[in-house]
Protein backbone atom coordinates (compact mmCIF):
# COMPACT_ATOMS: atom_id res chain seq x y z
CA UNK A 1 0.00 0.00 0.00
CA UNK A 2 1.25 3.47 -0.65
CA UNK A 3 0.46 5.95 1.52
CA UNK A 4 1.23 9.99 1.54
CA UNK A 5 3.68 11.11 0.17
CA UNK A 6 5.29 14.91 -0.52
CA UNK A 7 6.18 15.93 -3.97
CA UNK A 8 8.41 17.68 -5.33
CA UNK A 9 9.49 19.08 -9.34
CA UNK A 10 12.32 21.00 -10.66
CA UNK A 11 12.94 22.02 -14.25
CA UNK A 12 16.29 21.88 -15.44
CA UNK A 13 17.71 23.09 -19.10
CA UNK A 14 17.11 19.82 -21.17
CA UNK A 15 14.91 17.84 -18.48
CA UNK A 16 13.23 17.77 -15.03
CA UNK A 17 13.21 15.93 -12.15
CA UNK A 18 10.13 14.29 -9.48
CA UNK A 19 11.08 13.59 -6.01
CA UNK A 20 8.79 11.93 -3.91
CA UNK A 21 9.45 11.58 -0.03
CA UNK A 22 6.85 9.36 2.31
CA UNK A 23 7.29 6.48 3.85
CA UNK A 24 6.11 2.56 2.04
CA UNK A 25 6.31 4.58 -1.29
CA UNK A 26 8.74 2.59 -3.15
CA UNK A 27 6.26 0.61 -5.18
CA UNK A 28 4.92 3.38 -6.53
CA UNK A 29 7.58 3.09 -9.53
CA UNK A 30 5.18 0.19 -10.54
CA UNK A 31 3.60 2.86 -12.69
CA UNK A 32 6.19 2.24 -14.85
CA UNK A 33 5.17 0.24 -17.32
CA UNK A 34 8.32 -0.29 -19.56
CA UNK A 35 11.23 -2.68 -19.52
CA UNK A 36 13.27 -1.86 -16.34
CA UNK A 37 16.94 -2.51 -14.96
CA UNK A 38 16.80 -2.84 -11.26
CA UNK A 39 20.76 -2.08 -9.91
CA UNK A 40 20.88 -3.36 -6.55
CA UNK A 41 23.56 -4.38 -3.96
CA UNK A 42 23.35 -8.18 -3.22
CA UNK A 43 23.11 -6.90 1.11
CA UNK A 44 19.87 -5.05 0.10
CA UNK A 45 17.69 -7.82 -1.62
CA UNK A 46 15.60 -7.36 1.56
CA UNK A 47 14.60 -3.89 0.49
CA UNK A 48 14.13 -4.77 -3.50
CA UNK A 49 11.41 -7.07 -2.29
CA UNK A 50 9.48 -3.96 -1.28
CA UNK A 51 10.52 -2.05 -4.55
CA UNK A 52 8.79 -5.04 -6.68
CA UNK A 53 5.53 -5.23 -5.25
CA UNK A 54 3.53 -4.84 -8.09
CA UNK A 55 6.49 -4.38 -10.75
CA UNK A 56 5.99 -5.83 -13.80
CA UNK A 57 9.17 -6.13 -16.85
CA UNK A 58 12.52 -6.12 -15.62
CA UNK A 59 15.90 -7.46 -15.56
CA UNK A 60 18.23 -7.69 -12.36
CA UNK A 61 21.63 -6.82 -11.74
CA UNK A 62 22.85 -7.61 -8.16
CA UNK A 63 26.31 -6.09 -7.48
CA UNK A 64 28.62 -5.70 -4.94
CA UNK A 65 27.83 -3.52 -1.72
CA UNK A 66 29.78 -0.44 -0.92
CA UNK A 67 32.14 1.41 -2.95
CA UNK A 68 33.55 -1.58 -4.79
CA UNK A 69 30.02 -1.41 -6.43
CA UNK A 70 31.58 1.75 -8.57
CA UNK A 71 34.17 -0.30 -10.46
CA UNK A 72 33.73 0.25 -14.27
CA UNK A 73 33.94 -2.97 -14.59
CA UNK A 74 30.44 -3.16 -13.27
CA UNK A 75 29.22 -0.63 -15.59
CA UNK A 76 30.27 -2.55 -18.74
CA UNK A 77 28.44 -5.36 -17.18
CA UNK A 78 25.45 -3.80 -16.75
CA UNK A 79 25.71 -2.66 -20.70
CA UNK A 80 26.42 -5.56 -22.09
CA UNK A 81 23.53 -7.78 -20.44
CA UNK A 82 21.25 -4.34 -21.55
CA UNK A 83 22.07 -5.03 -24.81
CA UNK A 84 21.42 -8.50 -25.13
CA UNK A 85 18.30 -7.93 -23.44
CA UNK A 86 17.29 -5.90 -26.14
CA UNK A 87 16.87 -2.97 -23.77
CA UNK A 88 15.74 0.66 -25.98
CA UNK A 89 15.82 4.42 -25.71
CA UNK A 90 12.37 4.37 -24.14
CA UNK A 91 13.28 2.08 -21.17
CA UNK A 92 14.57 2.44 -17.72
CA UNK A 93 17.20 2.00 -15.34
CA UNK A 94 15.88 1.44 -11.54
CA UNK A 95 18.78 2.54 -9.07
CA UNK A 96 18.53 1.37 -5.73
CA UNK A 97 20.75 1.48 -2.93
CA UNK A 98 23.34 3.74 -1.22
CA UNK A 99 25.07 6.84 -3.31
CA UNK A 100 27.42 3.95 -4.84
CA UNK A 101 24.27 2.24 -6.63
CA UNK A 102 23.01 5.53 -7.77
CA UNK A 103 26.59 6.93 -9.17
CA UNK A 104 27.29 3.68 -11.35
CA UNK A 105 23.67 3.61 -12.68
CA UNK A 106 23.43 7.11 -13.15
CA UNK A 107 26.44 6.58 -15.47
CA UNK A 108 25.02 3.36 -16.95
CA UNK A 109 21.66 5.67 -17.48
CA UNK A 110 23.85 8.35 -19.30
CA UNK A 111 25.54 6.32 -21.81
CA UNK A 112 22.87 3.81 -22.87
CA UNK A 113 21.83 4.99 -26.28
CA UNK A 114 23.37 8.24 -25.20
CA UNK A 115 20.77 8.35 -21.90
CA UNK A 116 18.30 6.76 -20.78
CA UNK A 117 15.58 6.92 -18.42
CA UNK A 118 17.05 6.96 -14.72
CA UNK A 119 15.14 6.44 -11.47
CA UNK A 120 16.61 6.58 -8.32
CA UNK A 121 15.15 4.82 -5.19
CA UNK A 122 17.96 5.84 -2.39
CA UNK A 123 18.03 3.45 0.89
CA UNK A 124 20.62 5.79 2.58
CA UNK A 125 19.98 9.01 4.00
CA UNK A 126 23.12 10.44 2.31
CA UNK A 127 21.51 8.94 -0.77
CA UNK A 128 18.50 10.78 -0.24
CA UNK A 129 19.66 13.96 0.40
CA UNK A 130 22.54 14.27 -1.81
CA UNK A 131 23.85 11.18 -4.48
CA UNK A 132 20.29 10.62 -5.70
CA UNK A 133 19.76 14.45 -6.66
CA UNK A 134 21.59 16.80 -8.87
CA UNK A 135 22.93 14.38 -11.98
CA UNK A 136 26.37 14.01 -10.95
CA UNK A 137 27.27 10.52 -11.68
CA UNK A 138 31.06 8.33 -11.44
CA UNK A 139 32.72 5.11 -11.67
CA UNK A 140 35.80 4.55 -10.24
CA UNK A 141 39.18 3.17 -13.12
CA UNK A 142 42.52 2.01 -12.10
CA UNK A 143 41.34 3.43 -8.23
CA UNK A 144 40.94 6.57 -9.04
CA UNK A 145 37.49 8.03 -7.58
CA UNK A 146 34.65 9.39 -9.63
CA UNK A 147 37.78 9.91 -12.62
CA UNK A 148 35.05 8.47 -15.34
CA UNK A 149 31.05 10.12 -15.18
CA UNK A 150 28.48 12.64 -16.28
CA UNK A 151 26.03 15.08 -15.41
CA UNK A 152 22.85 12.98 -16.26
CA UNK A 153 19.27 13.66 -14.29
CA UNK A 154 17.00 11.55 -13.14
CA UNK A 155 13.94 11.62 -14.16
CA UNK A 156 12.15 10.34 -10.66
CA UNK A 157 13.75 9.93 -7.47
CA UNK A 158 11.73 7.95 -4.54
CA UNK A 159 12.60 8.23 -1.23
CA UNK A 160 11.07 6.04 0.87
CA UNK A 161 11.73 6.41 4.57
CA UNK A 162 11.08 2.88 5.38
CA UNK A 163 14.21 1.72 4.36
CA UNK A 164 15.82 3.91 7.03
CA UNK A 165 14.20 2.01 9.78
CA UNK A 166 17.70 -0.92 8.92
CA UNK A 167 20.16 1.72 8.03
CA UNK A 168 22.48 1.84 10.87
CA UNK A 169 22.58 4.36 13.08
CA UNK A 170 26.60 5.74 11.83
CA UNK A 171 25.15 5.79 8.66
CA UNK A 172 22.37 8.07 9.55
CA UNK A 173 24.79 10.41 10.74
CA UNK A 174 26.95 10.38 8.01
CA UNK A 175 24.28 11.88 5.84
CA UNK A 176 23.45 14.19 8.63
CA UNK A 177 26.40 15.52 7.75
CA UNK A 178 25.36 17.09 4.09
CA UNK A 179 21.89 17.82 5.83
CA UNK A 180 23.93 20.14 8.31
CA UNK A 181 25.94 21.24 5.44
CA UNK A 182 22.44 22.43 3.72
CA UNK A 183 21.55 24.07 7.26
CA UNK A 184 24.46 26.17 7.80
CA UNK A 185 24.96 27.37 4.23
CA UNK A 186 21.67 27.88 3.04
CA UNK A 187 18.94 27.43 5.58
CA UNK A 188 18.95 28.79 8.72
CA UNK A 189 15.11 27.24 9.29
CA UNK A 190 16.90 23.52 8.71
CA UNK A 191 19.60 24.50 10.65
CA UNK A 192 17.52 24.83 13.79
CA UNK A 193 15.31 22.21 12.78
CA UNK A 194 18.08 19.72 13.42
CA UNK A 195 19.37 21.80 16.62
CA UNK A 196 15.63 21.31 17.89
CA UNK A 197 14.69 18.01 16.78
CA UNK A 198 18.14 16.20 17.26
CA UNK A 199 16.72 13.00 19.57
CA UNK A 200 13.35 12.46 17.47
CA UNK A 201 16.04 12.97 14.32
CA UNK A 202 18.02 10.36 15.80
CA UNK A 203 15.48 8.07 16.97
CA UNK A 204 14.44 8.42 13.20
CA UNK A 205 11.01 9.73 14.07
CA UNK A 206 8.99 9.32 10.22
CA UNK A 207 7.53 12.80 10.56
CA UNK A 208 11.19 14.70 11.07
CA UNK A 209 13.04 12.43 8.94
CA UNK A 210 10.44 13.22 6.28
CA UNK A 211 11.32 17.19 6.70
CA UNK A 212 14.87 16.60 6.70
CA UNK A 213 15.05 15.10 3.44
CA UNK A 214 12.77 17.31 1.90
CA UNK A 215 13.94 20.22 2.73
CA UNK A 216 17.46 18.97 2.15
CA UNK A 217 16.10 17.84 -1.31
CA UNK A 218 14.56 21.10 -1.93
CA UNK A 219 17.78 23.05 -1.08
CA UNK A 220 19.92 21.19 -3.12
CA UNK A 221 17.63 20.95 -6.07
CA UNK A 222 17.35 24.95 -6.16
CA UNK A 223 21.22 24.98 -6.13
CA UNK A 224 21.52 22.33 -9.11
CA UNK A 225 19.19 24.67 -10.72
CA UNK A 226 20.67 27.60 -10.52
CA UNK A 227 24.18 25.77 -11.97
CA UNK A 228 23.34 22.56 -13.53
CA UNK A 229 27.07 21.82 -14.41
CA UNK A 230 28.99 23.56 -11.81
CA UNK A 231 30.00 26.72 -14.37
CA UNK A 232 28.40 29.88 -13.07
CA UNK A 233 30.26 29.46 -9.13
CA UNK A 234 26.55 28.74 -7.43
CA UNK A 235 26.96 25.12 -7.25
CA UNK A 236 30.67 25.42 -5.36
CA UNK A 237 28.20 26.27 -2.01
CA UNK A 238 26.98 22.15 -2.42
CA UNK A 239 31.47 21.58 -2.13
CA UNK A 240 31.16 23.69 1.53
CA UNK A 241 33.39 21.36 3.75
CA UNK A 242 34.39 19.14 0.93
CA UNK A 243 37.89 20.64 -0.18
CA UNK A 244 39.33 19.36 2.98
CA UNK A 245 37.00 16.70 3.40
CA UNK A 246 38.03 14.87 0.42
CA UNK A 247 41.93 15.70 1.21
CA UNK A 248 41.05 13.96 4.51
CA UNK A 249 39.35 11.07 2.62
CA UNK A 250 42.18 10.75 -0.12
CA UNK A 251 45.31 11.26 2.49
CA UNK A 252 43.54 8.51 4.54
CA UNK A 253 43.67 6.03 1.44
CA UNK A 254 39.82 6.43 1.94
CA UNK A 255 39.70 4.94 5.72
CA UNK A 256 37.86 7.97 6.72
CA UNK A 257 34.10 8.09 5.55
CA UNK A 258 33.25 10.61 3.39
CA UNK A 259 30.73 11.94 5.94
CA UNK A 260 33.22 12.17 8.97
CA UNK A 261 35.29 13.65 6.54
CA UNK A 262 33.45 16.30 5.15
CA UNK A 263 31.84 16.96 8.71
CA UNK A 264 35.39 17.96 10.20
CA UNK A 265 36.13 19.45 6.72
CA UNK A 266 33.39 22.21 7.58
CA UNK A 267 34.77 22.83 10.69
CA UNK A 268 38.15 23.68 9.23
CA UNK A 269 36.84 25.58 6.25
CA UNK A 270 34.82 27.67 8.68
CA UNK A 271 37.89 28.00 11.23
CA UNK A 272 40.20 29.30 8.24
CA UNK A 273 37.30 31.51 6.96
CA UNK A 274 36.91 32.95 10.86
CA UNK A 275 41.06 33.80 10.38
CA UNK A 276 40.75 35.27 7.29
CA UNK A 277 37.70 37.62 8.89
CA UNK A 278 34.83 36.36 6.93
CA UNK A 279 33.13 34.25 9.40
CA UNK A 280 32.04 35.28 13.04
CA UNK A 281 33.02 33.10 15.82
CA UNK A 282 29.49 32.02 17.06
CA UNK A 283 28.44 30.67 13.50
CA UNK A 284 31.75 28.24 13.58
CA UNK A 285 30.87 27.39 17.14
CA UNK A 286 26.92 26.56 16.46
CA UNK A 287 28.95 24.32 13.18
CA UNK A 288 30.45 22.65 15.80
CA UNK A 289 27.95 22.10 18.11
CA UNK A 290 25.44 20.73 16.21
CA UNK A 291 27.85 18.08 14.50
CA UNK A 292 29.04 17.09 17.74
CA UNK A 293 25.24 16.65 19.06
CA UNK A 294 24.66 13.79 15.94
CA UNK A 295 27.94 12.45 17.22
CA UNK A 296 29.99 13.65 14.10
CA UNK A 297 33.50 14.31 14.61
CA UNK A 298 34.65 17.91 14.69
CA UNK A 299 38.64 17.68 14.81
CA UNK A 300 40.86 15.43 12.71
CA UNK A 301 42.29 13.96 16.43
CA UNK A 302 38.73 12.27 16.41
CA UNK A 303 39.11 10.36 13.52
CA UNK A 304 42.25 8.16 14.79
CA UNK A 305 43.97 7.93 11.58
CA UNK A 306 47.45 8.97 10.38
CA UNK A 307 47.42 11.14 7.35
CA UNK A 308 50.44 12.68 6.32
CA UNK A 309 50.81 16.43 6.02
CA UNK A 310 51.76 16.65 2.74
CA UNK A 311 49.19 14.14 1.09
CA UNK A 312 46.94 16.55 2.79
CA UNK A 313 48.45 19.37 1.05
CA UNK A 314 48.92 17.70 -1.77
CA UNK A 315 45.16 16.77 -2.08
CA UNK A 316 44.13 20.47 -1.35
CA UNK A 317 46.54 21.55 -4.25
CA UNK A 318 44.81 18.80 -6.64
CA UNK A 319 41.32 19.67 -5.34
CA UNK A 320 38.58 20.52 -8.61
CA UNK A 321 38.17 24.46 -7.15
CA UNK A 322 42.33 25.11 -7.27
CA UNK A 323 44.04 26.70 -10.03
CA UNK A 324 47.75 27.59 -10.22
CA UNK A 325 48.02 29.91 -7.30
CA UNK A 326 44.78 30.41 -5.83
CA UNK A 327 41.68 28.28 -4.65
CA UNK A 328 38.24 29.38 -4.91
CA UNK A 329 36.03 28.58 -1.45
CA UNK A 330 32.34 29.01 -0.66
CA UNK A 331 32.50 30.31 2.98
CA UNK A 332 30.13 31.16 5.28
CA UNK A 333 29.04 34.49 5.90
CA UNK A 334 26.39 33.70 8.45
CA UNK A 335 23.84 30.79 9.38
CA UNK A 336 22.15 30.26 6.43
CA UNK A 337 24.50 32.63 3.95
CA UNK A 338 27.69 31.92 1.88
CA UNK A 339 29.98 33.87 -0.20
CA UNK A 340 32.51 32.68 -2.54
CA UNK A 341 36.07 33.59 -2.29
CA UNK A 342 39.05 33.30 -3.88
CA UNK A 343 42.51 32.61 -1.79
CA UNK A 344 46.46 31.98 -2.81
CA UNK A 345 47.21 28.40 -2.33
CA UNK A 346 49.96 29.28 -0.06
CA UNK A 347 47.92 30.94 2.73
CA UNK A 348 45.07 27.53 1.86
CA UNK A 349 47.63 25.17 2.84
CA UNK A 350 48.89 27.14 5.84
CA UNK A 351 45.66 27.28 7.39
CA UNK A 352 44.98 23.35 6.59
CA UNK A 353 48.29 22.74 8.75
CA UNK A 354 46.86 24.95 11.52
CA UNK A 355 43.39 24.05 11.93
CA UNK A 356 44.39 20.03 11.19
CA UNK A 357 47.41 19.97 13.48
N1 LIG B 1 26.67 11.88 -7.15
C1 LIG B 1 26.66 12.64 -6.08
O1 LIG B 1 26.21 13.80 -6.11
C2 LIG B 1 27.20 12.09 -4.79
C3 LIG B 1 27.05 12.83 -3.61
C4 LIG B 1 27.52 12.27 -2.43
C5 LIG B 1 28.11 11.01 -2.44
N2 LIG B 1 28.22 10.33 -3.59
C6 LIG B 1 28.81 8.98 -3.62
O2 LIG B 1 28.02 8.14 -2.80
C7 LIG B 1 28.81 7.07 -2.31
C8 LIG B 1 28.52 6.89 -0.84
O3 LIG B 1 27.14 6.69 -0.70
P1 LIG B 1 26.49 6.05 0.65
O4 LIG B 1 27.04 6.72 1.85
O5 LIG B 1 25.03 6.05 0.43
O6 LIG B 1 27.19 4.65 0.68
P2 LIG B 1 26.90 3.21 0.07
O7 LIG B 1 26.14 3.28 -1.17
O8 LIG B 1 28.21 2.53 0.00
O9 LIG B 1 26.03 2.56 1.23
C9 LIG B 1 26.55 2.53 2.54
C10 LIG B 1 26.26 1.20 3.21
O10 LIG B 1 24.91 1.19 3.65
C11 LIG B 1 24.28 -0.03 3.26
N3 LIG B 1 22.87 0.27 3.09
C12 LIG B 1 22.31 0.99 2.11
N4 LIG B 1 20.99 1.13 2.33
C13 LIG B 1 20.72 0.44 3.47
C14 LIG B 1 19.53 0.22 4.22
N5 LIG B 1 18.38 0.76 3.85
N6 LIG B 1 19.62 -0.53 5.34
C15 LIG B 1 20.80 -1.05 5.74
N7 LIG B 1 21.96 -0.86 5.09
C16 LIG B 1 21.91 -0.12 3.97
C17 LIG B 1 24.98 -0.41 1.99
O11 LIG B 1 24.81 -1.77 1.73
C18 LIG B 1 26.44 -0.02 2.30
O12 LIG B 1 27.08 -1.03 3.02
C19 LIG B 1 30.25 7.42 -2.60
O13 LIG B 1 30.71 6.64 -3.68
C20 LIG B 1 30.20 8.90 -3.03
O14 LIG B 1 31.20 9.22 -3.96
C21 LIG B 1 27.77 10.83 -4.76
Amino acid sequence: MVTLMRILRENFCNSSVEVRVGKNIASSISEIKEKKALVYPHSLSFVVEKVKNGLVNFVEFQIQDGESAKDISFAIQILETMFHEGFTRSDFVVAIGGGAITDLSGFVASVYMRGINLVNVPTTLLGMVDAALGGKNGVNFRGIKNIIGSFYQPSLVVSDLSFLETLPKEELCRGMAEVIKYGITLDKNLFNYLSWHRDQILLKDNSKLEEVVYRSSLNKLSIVKEDERETKGVRIVLNFGHTIGHAIEAASNFKVHHGEAVSVGMVCEAEIARELGYTKEDVVEALKFVLKSYGLPVSLEELKVNVSSDMLLLAVKKDKKAKESTITLPVLEDIGSWKKIEISLEVMQKCVLKCLK
